[in-house]
């Protein structure tokens, strides 16, 4: 876990926060960190086995935390889902829509319905589970005042800001994750105040996705980081936070890269030192080719 949190532990106190995938890695830990600033959180997985360990970790911590099984592609387990959340949790003010499918896998040899199946967990189940919440999340929705708008907070990725190795599935996935972003933003932003925002992790330390690259992988992965370092969930909940919290009121449609600039991130062709030598000469063997003929 990172060090210490810069908000208050009541940031999130009295809201309620449905995290899909929150039964493991990143997400469990954006419900690790809500609970521990003041929301009370369920947790969806298709795993009873991990969301029960998850619930009794949380519970451990003194959170209040139920997990409740069902799978974001199927509508009547994303309404059964948002509908226990509600009944047992009084209200929903956050969705986190974190539930995704990821393997390495290069484009030849993936199958259409492998590609289909990472884009119905990504996409259709952001969109499916969003369906679901909208009318608790809305102003006035269940346990709300009438100003009072609920948020979503997708998890998305910046494998498609350019392209990237074995990931073609995901990477359409998200950024079609990016597109539902902004369209809800304008539409539910406009009729229910609802934000939806969006936080895009970049190379993230312990977690599934990083366990799938090998060893040698990982370290190439944090070489290249602009900041020099891999990320933490930690980094990832903390945004979580900022965008849910107040401190992100007037946030809509973003979708906030958390990665270091890696995404960014070039191999330096030339040392600074070098750049400054061979700049000088360069600029000195213009003016001196000039001079000749040169009116100036
Ligand atoms: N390589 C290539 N194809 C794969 C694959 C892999 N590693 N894993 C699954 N597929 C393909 C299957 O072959 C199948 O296609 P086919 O019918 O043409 O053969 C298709 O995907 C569906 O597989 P299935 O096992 O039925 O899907 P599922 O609904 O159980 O979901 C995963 C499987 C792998 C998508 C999902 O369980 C997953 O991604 N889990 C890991 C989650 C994770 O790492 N999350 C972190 C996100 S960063």
């Amino acid at each position: 876990m990172g060090e210490e949190s810069p908000f208050s532990s009541a940031v999130l106190k009295g809201k309620v926060a449905l995290i899909t995938g929150g039964g493991s890695g990143i997400c469990f830990e954006i419900a690790t960190q809500f609970g521990l600033h003041g929301a009370k959180v369920a947790i969806m997985g298709r795993r009873k086995h991990v969301l029960d360990a998850a619930v009794a970790s949380l519970g451990s911590l003194g959170i209040k935390a139920i997990g409740v099984q069902g799978d974001v592609r199927n509508k009547e387990d994303a309404s059964r889902v948002v509908e226990t959340t509600v009944s047992e949790l009084g209200r929903l003010d956050i969705l986190v829509n974190g539930a995704a499918g990821n393997f390495l896998v290069a484009a030849e040899d993936l199958s259409p319905n492998g590609f289909k199946t990472v884009m119905d967990i990504d996409t259709l189940g952001t969109f499916t589970m969003s369906h679901a919440a909208v009318n608790y999340l809305k102003k006035g929705g269940k346990g709300k005042g009438p100003t009072e708008a609920g948020v979503i907070i997708s998890i998305s990725a910046t494998l498609h800001y350019t392209a990237n190795w074995y990931q073609i599935h995901v990477a359409a996935a998200k950024a079609a994750v990016d597109s539902l972003t902004r369209s809800l933003a304008l539409e539910w932003g406009t009729d229910y105040g609802i934000r939806c925002n969006g936080i895009a992790p970049g190379p993230i330390s312990d977690t599934p996705g990083m366990d799938k690259l090998n060893p040698e992988e990982v370290g190439k992965s944090a070489e290249i980081v602009p900041l020099g370092r891999m990320g933490e969930k930690w980094d990832i909940a903390m945004a979580a936070i900022f965008l849910a919290a107040d401190t992100g009121k007037y946030i809509n449609g973003a979708t906030l890269p958390v990665d270091g600039g890696s995404w960014l991130a070039k191999p330096r062709y030339i040392s600074k030192e070098q750049l400054r030598q061979f700049g000088r000469a360069v600029e000195q063997r213009s003016r001196t080719a000039k001079l000749p003929n040169s009116k100036l």
